[in-house]
């Protein structure tokens, strides 16, 4: 295990029960309350072995008189548990096992001493525990903080949305009453005006009726006469040429049921101490077949949790690092299953943690083997993972007569990095990503940072800082580099995005909320980030902002599933490369999240997978990936025809995860089981 939590020391026995029984001078048996510096009260000018004078047992004649003068000899009687003087000695406790005083003073000095020692061997315990509570403590606070101020800007949010929609709706209201307004009210003034025309001409005409019939009149009554005619033959529109309806449709029921349960608070009251894991899985597995371990929650009293999303985590190593992958699997009952897969034979310990500390019996020790029985021994050639170093041949051999085209022989330029926590150190590197302006960005996952390294390998920069806020790193897996310049990281372990500026200057996360476990990331042609959620086995794409443009992608093997994506690569006609690890296959997708291409098949066969991880695409649209089992990189054409191998043999891989191309044409490879990344020739 890289984490700093190296084995505790064994539980400290109560020392009680394994000391030897301590012959206090149990002076006062008889007073129980007194104790040892009792003695020399009652007396204090008296020497010691006055103290049992006081002893109502003690006999009349024994009179401080006799003691005046030191005695001889001063002794214990270990039976009574007193200290006696040579005249008792012989008298009352004739009969009873007495010795030297000062031989019984030194046993329970011994006695005490190592009461004492077994007392302040506690301490050190209580220190760590104290400072372990003080941090969860702690964490426990910054984490209120956080979650507050989220609901806050959440509810901010909505309650910006409603207001923006309320002033929709009232400027809708606003529009469609205007247009029909408009259209009646021009209607009225039309009628309006035909009233008045009718009204006025009637009038005139009533008016010259009641007059007398003159000739000089004749002109002016012709004209009232057309006026009439026309008036009454007027077309005007009688008929309403709007309607009054504006109604309202106003669902509310359901929004106002989903926000009476909108958001949760997730946690669960499960304890390390008391949670324990089960399944073969546990003790052994075979080497590239995927084993279980079934981890059940408990509380602090041994019952059991019955809810889910408790933060677990699982590694599989040897002092050198992480020799396994795998996911855990929430059932939302307080069971999670650990399904894993290691890529080599040993032994190894597998670590199990539930909020960081150590379940029940974690670490424990793992046997891997190659092959249960004889009869899987006869499988092996073909088993998954089974393959040995450099056996790729093997398996190129077996593969189409293409392979000899390959022009490659042996491209590794240079390698950079060993297991350590120090700058261009490693531990259990992931995701990988180059930019634009020669960098070389590594996902450095146990050791919570991200390093920046030249195209030629000179360590650059590097940033991050272990923990659960925003702008800490927990688990980096992956890593992408913008076009503006900005690093996105992906936080398997804090369940989110980060964002940083290009000199590692927290600015943004995103996805906190939605994201399950994401692995992988990347940027596509509009500068969405592409996150791989691993946990989830959904594909997101964000906008730089953190807003949500779309996701595809469940649990399963169909069409549109994954069985365990890990990284993700964008080609030049924004097309989504996504590796599905426990699938064995690589998926190509449109930008919608419709499947164009599907990949590969488990075995060691050329363009065969056991579980690939890290991809990229070159401007070509060629697909390379990296092929986790089987510890090589494969080179596919953009229509997934098995290409080429990138030569790896003379220094050979050991579960590489993140790769990328370097802006001068390189392959960039985590070799995550050498805790190095390392630089290859490619199609030159
Ligand atoms: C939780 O769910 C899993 C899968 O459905 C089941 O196998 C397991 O027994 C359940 N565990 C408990 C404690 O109910
Ligand atoms: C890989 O390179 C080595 C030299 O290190 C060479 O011997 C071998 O033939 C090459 N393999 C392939 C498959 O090209
Ligand atoms: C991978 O998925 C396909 C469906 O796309 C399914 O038929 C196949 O069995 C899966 N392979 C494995 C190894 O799960």
């Amino acid at each position: 295990s890289t984490h700093t939590q190296s084995s505790k020391p064994p539980p400290h026995t109560p020392p009680s029960h394994t000391q030897p029984p301590v012959h206090t001078l149990l002076l006062h048996t008889h007073n129980p309350p007194h104790t040892l510096h009792t003695l020399h009260t009652h007396n204090p000018p008296h020497p010691l072995h006055t103290l049992h004078t006081h002893n109502p047992p003690h006999p009349p004649p024994h009179t401080p008189p006799s003691h005046t003068q030191p005695p001889v000899t001063e002794l214990y009687c270990s039976g009574c548990e007193v200290c006696v003087c040579e005249v008792c000695a012989l008298g009352e406790h004739a009969d009873h096992p007495t010795g030297p005083l000062l031989a019984a003073l030194g046993t329970h000095r011994d006695g005490l001493q190592e009461r004492l020692t077994a007392a302040q061997n506690r301490l050190p315990q209580i220190s760590e525990a104290l400072v372990s509570l003080r941090e969860i403590l702690q964490q426990l606070t910054n984490q209120r903080a956080l979650i507050e101020e989220d609901i806050h800007i959440s509810f901010e949010e909505l309650h910006k949305t409603l207001d923006v929609r309320k002033s929709v709706l009232l400027m809708e209201l606003e529009v469609t009453y205007g247009l029909k307004q408009k259209v009646l009210q021009a209607q009225l003034d039309t009628l309006l005006h035909g009233q008045g025309g009718i009204v006025d001409t009637c009038t005139q005409t009533e008016k010259a009726l009641s007059g007398e019939a003159r000739a000089a009149s004749l002109q002016a009554e012709r004209g009232l006469g057309e006026r009439l005619r026309d008036l009454a033959s007027q077309g005007l529109p009688f008929q309403a040429e709007e309607n009054d309806q504006l109604d309202l449709l106003m669902e509310t029921e359901g929004l106002r049921k989903s926000i009476h349960k909108l958001g949760t608070i997730i946690t669960t009251s499960a304890v390390a101490s008391q949670s324990e894991a089960s399944g073969v899985g546990l003790e052994q597995c075979i080497v590239g077949l995927p084993a279980c371990v079934t981890i059940m929650t408990r509380d602090k009293a041994g019952g059991p949790c019955r809810s889910g999303n408790a933060i677990l985590s699982a590694e599989v190593c040897t002092p050198d690092g992480s020799v396994a992958d795998g996911e855990i699997l929430d059932y939302k009952n307080g069971t999670y299953d650990f399904v894993y897969t290691v890529n080599k034979e040993g032994e190894f310990s597998l670590a199990l943690r539930l909020y960081d500390q150590h379940i029940k019996g974690s670490p424990f020790r793992l046997r891997v083997t190659r092959s249960p029985d004889p009869e899987g021994a006869k499988r092996r050639g073909k088993s998954p993972g089974s393959k040995k170093k450099g056996s790729r041949r093997t398996g190129s051999a077996l593969g189409t007569p293409r392979r000899k085209e390959n022009p490659i022989e042996d491209d590794l330029i240079f390698r950079i990095g060993t297991k350590g926590r120090n700058k261009g150190e490693f531990t259990n590197l992931q995701g990988v990503s180059a930019s634009s302006n020669g960098r070389i960005l590594i996902a450095d996952s146990n050791n919570q940072c991200v390093q920046i390294f030249s195209n030629e390998g000179e360590f650059n920069s590097r940033f991050g800082v272990r923990g659960r806020s925003p702008g800490q790193l927990q688990r980096p897996t992956g890593v992408a580099v913008h076009p503006n310049g900005d690093i996105i990281i992906a936080d398997y372990d804090n369940k989110w995005v980060s964002i940083f500026s290009s000199e590692g200057k927290y600015k943004a996360k995103l996805g906190s909320g939605r994201l399950m476990g994401p692995k992988g990331v990347s940027v596509d042609q509009n500068g969405h980030v592409i996150v791989v959620d691993n946990k989830a086995c959904t594909v997101f794409i964000f906008q730089p902002t953190g807003k949500l443009v779309s996701k595809f992608g469940s649990r399963g093997n169909g069409d549109k599933q994954f069985a365990g994506p890990h990284f993700a690569a964008v080609n030049n006609n924004n097309e989504i490369i996504v590796t599905d690890f426990h699938n064995h296959s690589v998926k190509v997708f449109t930008p919608e999240g419709e499947l164009l291409l599907k990949f590969g098949s488990n075995g060691e066969g050329n363009g065969q997978f056991n579980a690939p991880t890290g991809v990229a695409v070159d401007v070509n649209g060629n697909i390379i990936v990296a092929d986790w089992g089987n510890s090589r990189i494969q080179v596919f054409d953009g229509s997934g025809s098995f290409l080429s191998y990138i030569n790896t043999s003379a220094d050979p891989l050991y579960g590489p995860q993140g790769l990328a191309l370097t802006s001068d044409g390189h392959v960039v490879v985590a070799d995550s089981g050498n805790h190095c990344f390392k630089v290859y020739r490619y199609l030159q």
